[in-house]
């Protein structure tokens, strides 16, 4: 094994149908108009020596190292550029742009420290490589004049920052003394990233990179690390390199936060993680990264990972490390004890969608065919269930429609329900760059999300919206389209299903659908809801992307059917640049939803009832299945309170944070005989655990992940799993214990089960992903490279179908008790329930959950920004520090759920969509008071959450 390096063309790779040819040092080459002479000369094998330019930024032209000489033109023009043309001749190596280059490189030398033997990019530094290929032997300038190793008094007195290395940032320092002021990651924050964080300072000589002077940690950055993949020296540098070393080999493999999927390569020594570095080859992200994929990952080899089996009889007993047999034997014999005594139905499963598709389609099998029900249930019930209902029934495909790249063509963006910069922040800097380049954007949220003003990017219509009246503010777009002549026509004739249309365009044009209806419940004037719906009709391709905000309602299924309806309604799906687009939470929820872990549906969404697929399914497993749906998740609480389901697998899953009304939940797991939890960690949910089998975290999984996109991506295993097994193995165990055999001997074997079963997946092998890197579903004889986009020519249901969208609030309403309305979401730094997360340095940035209020709510309270205050619901209280915000709107509050202290689901309420289940996490009616203390339980966890403190005290060693 070796590194892994990619090409780097020096300039971005360009489309264009026009090509030019041209000649390079005696040879020619064909590529693109637009094409740079660097590139072009790249594509021969030429490397022309360069400094400030690399393929993920556009050329910029300061350094003059890339000087080339081309026939009729006079002077040495830099190749990075200089677009190529048709007949060009140009020569790289002549003696001329040689002696220039070697004079370019000898001013950088001169004020350039010579450590190299102890700097940290010793082995990685393009500096070091480009004074090896221009031949440097010798700086005529010395040594001594005034440098930037030793700052003159003038330049330290100027910027007291100067000085000194900063390394406030907890994963990469800046050490400006090594800086040749390229400008690489001032464009890498603002072309790649899109937050501008970065200027550079001064003039001349002073010029220096600062973060808009203060240091790293306090200034805007986000830590998406852009700029230190960018840049050529030991500038920017991971501290981990710093600390460890250059890494010696790498493998490719998928990041396991969210649903963007961004591939990396895990550059390791021996079986050490030294970083991780985003793929640009990875096609969901294309060489970009966020904080978490890039840089929070240590909590795979976190101390707090169990890595032994542990049984007890009951939950109140200590644990007892046990070996795996006997964990597993144990495990099943009370699976088969409970099922004697209660029925088959009484037990089940819950898959995760942080596991790999192999993992998830073997624990749906282990339920069906070992278990003998259908008792199994995935944790995207809780999140994005609606997309499935609401797609299928109206596109026929319970995905979304476009790969991400297709944001690059869309004229109008609709984002509701969605915060891409916090939750799925590499699609967000994409959809950014499309924004600066005059894409028009309409945002809707009961909050001012980061992207209704950002730098260089301001919405069109910010739709401040109140919690759980998604339904009514679509409709009443569709109402405007409708009422106003705004209807694609010709595409609704020959795409949809007329009659469907027309009851629907009778339905959304009543009066009780218009703008001026509807701002009662949505509190958005008429007038800018008008105005949105203008635009989103008629400003060209409109492309639509929602989030959890829109599913976790108790109408999340019908406004995922309203948008299809807007969408269909303007002709926005089946191209480019258009479409519904579901931002998935978790890395695996499109794929956990495609391997057949809901009750009632096997692999590809198909229903357990229909008699052909299930005979397909007990041919390939040798057993008979049942034909009745079995529990979702809520169900199986409410039988195990009930006394009737009495043992649980869960797989990956922390139900008791992660799902809603926390004491139901918790009540729940109290009452079955047998909990068994796989996990990297004793969470919430292992309180009321009987069986705990360690899990392994992505670094130790090979198998696949499937995107937001439908992309499937390879994760490959970089370390050996610290528990001894794969979960994949561990399943096969499990089943093996209950008396079936699954023999399967590598994930591939698992996947070649799926594409027998699965007509979305017939062409998918762990062969076609090595060959094309990953493929999109569907991936089959019709498609064998997978479907970038769906629906092109038709529906894959045949006509797209309206469905009548009728807005019925929720019940969960505000009112004298409970006067607010709490909303919740993620934040950039955390992730989820912060089972990851919070044991990574991470917390510098979010140690707590806090509570954001609307000034005129806190002033009417007493409350200030830090106060503790009480919050309650009719389902619970808990206590959290309060902010001060005008991000929130008057009489809706808002948090995050990541920290266990917080107990954020303890407040949230069991409402759920009326079609899939999903919980109504986004609207919980509550009340906030000042107070001076904690719940009882949550000073329990307070003390509880030895991991905060572990990391506090590793800060406060780094800072030291
Ligand atoms: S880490 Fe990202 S956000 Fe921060 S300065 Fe670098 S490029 Fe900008
Ligand atoms: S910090 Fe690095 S990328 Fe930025 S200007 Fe300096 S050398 Fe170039
Ligand atoms: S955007 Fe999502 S998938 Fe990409 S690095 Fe960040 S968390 Fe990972
Ligand atoms: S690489 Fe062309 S000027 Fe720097």
């Amino acid at each position: 094994m070796s590194l892994i390096k990619e090409i780097d063309f020096g300039t971005p790779i360009r489309v264009a149908e026009q090509q030019v040819t041209l000649t390079i040092d005696g040879e020619s080459v064909t590529v693109p108009a637009g094409t740079s002479v660097m590139a072009a000369a790249m594509s021969l094998g030429t490397r022309i020596p360069k400094l400030c330019a690399t393929d993920s930024l556009e050329p910029f032209g300061s350094c003059r190292l890339c000087l080339v000489e081309i026939e009729g033109r006079r002077g040495t023009p830099a190749s990075c550029t200089t677009p190529a043309e048709e007949g060009m001749v140009v020569r790289t190596q002549t003696d001329r742009v040689r002696g220039l280059r070697k004079g370019v490189m000898e001013l950088y030398i001169s004020d350039h420290p010579l450590d190299c033997l102890t700097c940290s990019a010793n082995g990685d530094c393009e500096l070091q490589d480009m004074a090896g290929a221009v031949g440097l032997r010798e700086v005529r300038y010395g040594y001594d004049g005034a440098n930037h190793v030793v700052p003159g008094a003038a330049l330290a007195e100027a910027n007291p920052l100067f000085l000194g290395k900063d390394a406030s940032n907890p994963y990469f320092t800046y050490d400006p003394s090594k800086c040749i002021v390229c400008n690489r990651c001032v464009r890498a924050c603002e072309e790649v990233q899109g937050t501008f964080a970065l200027t550079i300072s001064g003039r001349g000589f002073d010029s220096r990179v600062s973060a808009g002077g203060t240091d790293f940690l306090g200034s805007e950055c986000v830590s998406c690390g852009a700029c230190v993949q960018a840049c050529p020296t030991a500038t920017l540098m991971e501290k981990s390199v710093i600390e460890l070393g250059q890494p010696e080999h790498s493998k490719v493999t998928t990041c396991a936060y969210c649903g963007v999927g961004c591939s990396f390569k895990a550059e390791m020594q021996g079986d050490r993680v030294v970083r991780m570095v985003p793929y640009k080859d990875g096609k969901a992200n294309e060489g970009h990264s966020c904080v978490k994929g890039r840089f929070a990952w240590g909590y795979a080899t976190h101390e707090d990972r169990i890595t032994k089996p542990m049984i007890r009889e009951r939950i109140t007993d200590p644990w007892r490390e046990v070996s795996w047999e006997e964990a597993i034997d144990y495990a099943a014999a009370e699976f088969r004890r409970i099922q004697a005594a209660y029925g088959k139905d009484s037990v089940g499963a819950i898959t995760s969608s942080r596991c790999t598709n192999e993992e998830v389609f073997l624990v749906q099998k282990l339920v069906r065919a070992a278990f003998r029900n259908n008792n199994v249930d995935t944790c995207a019930r809780v999140c994005h269930s609606p997309t499935g209902y609401g797609l299928k029934t109206t596109l026929g495909t319970s995905a979304g429609t476009q790969d991400f790249k297709s944001v690059a063509k869309a004229d109008v963006i609709l984002v509701i329900g969605a915060n891409p910069t916090d939750g799925h922040p590499v699609f967000a800097s994409r959809m950014k760059k499309r924004l600066r380049q005059g894409a028009r954007l309409i945002v809707a949220d009961p909050r001012r999300i980061d992207l209704v003003k950002t730098p260089h990017v301001a919405a069109d219509h910010h739709l401040q919206l109140k919690p759980g009246t998604n339904v009514a503010l679509i409709n009443a777009i569709a109402h405007v389209v409708v009422t106003e002549g705004l209807v694609a026509e010709d595409y609704v004739r020959e795409r949809c299903d007329l009659a469907d249309f027309e009851v629907w365009a009778r339905f959304i044009a009543d009066e009780r659908n218009s703008p001026e209806a509807t701002e009662e419940f949505t509190g958005v004037p008429a007038a800018e809801v008008r105005g949105a719906a203008r635009l989103f009709a008629g400003g060209g391709n409109g492309a639509i992307y929602y989030g959890l905000g829109v599913t976790e309602h108790s109408q999340g299924s019908t406004t995922v059917m309203a948008m299809a309806n807007l969408a269909m309604a303007t002709g926005n799906i089946g191209r480019d640049g258009v479409g519904v687009n579901p931002l998935r939470g978790q890395n695996n929820v499109q794929g956990s939803c495609d391997m057949g872990s809901f009750p009632h549906e096997f692999s590809g969404y198909r229903h357990v009832s229909d008699d052909a697929t299930r005979q397909v399914f007990e041919l390939m497993w040798g057993v008979p299945l049942d034909v009745e749906p079995g529990l979702r998740i809520p169900n199986m609480l409410d039988e195990a309170v009930g006394g009737t389901f009495k043992g649980l697998y869960v797989q990956g899953e922390d139900i008791a944070q992660s799902d809603p009304n926390t004491k139901h939940v918790t009540a729940g797991l109290a009452a079955m005989e047998c909990v068994v939890i796989q996990d990297l960690f004793l969470n919430e949910t292992a309180k009321y655990a009987h069986v705990f089998l360690p899990g392994s975290s992505f670094l130790e999984k090979d198998g696949t992940f499937t995107n937001a996109e439908r992309r499937i991506n390879r994760v490959r295993q970089v370390m050996a799993p610290l528990a001894g097994k794969s979960e994949w193995q561990v399943t096969i165990d499990l089943a093996r214990a209950l008396g079936y055999e699954m023999g399967y001997t590598h994930p591939s074997q698992i996947m070649d089960e799926i594409a027998r079963l699965t007509p979305t997946f017939a062409g998918v092998s762990y062969d076609k992903l090595e060959r094309l890197g990953s493929v999109q579903w569907p991936c089959n004889d019709k498609a064998p490279t997978g479907t970038p986009l769906m629906h092109v020519d038709r529906f894959v249901r045949g006509k797209g179908r309206f469905m009548i969208t009728e807005f019925v609030p929720t019940e969960e309403r505000a009112g004298p008790r409970f006067p607010l309305l709490l909303t919740t979401g993620r934040i950039l730094s955390q992730y989820n329930v912060g089972a990851q997360t919070r044991r990574t340095m991470n917390n510098v940035w979010h140690e707590e959950d806090v509570l954001e209020i609307h000034p005129f709510d806190a002033e009417n309270r007493g409350i200030r920004t830090g106060d503790l205050v009480a919050l309650a619901s009719r389902s619970g209280d808990i206590s959290l520090r309060a902010e001060v915000s005008e991000r929130v709107q008057p009489g809706v509050v808002y948090t995050t759920f990541h920290h266990a202290v917080t107990g954020a689901n303890v407040i949230t309420t069991d409402f759920s969509d009326w079609a899939t289940n999903c919980p109504e996490y986004k609207v919980t009616a509550v009340e906030v008071r000042r107070t001076n203390h904690y719940s009882p339980w949550q000073e329990r966890n307070r003390e509880e959450d030895v991991s905060l403190r572990r990391i506090a005290g590793r800060l406060a060693d780094a800072a030291e």
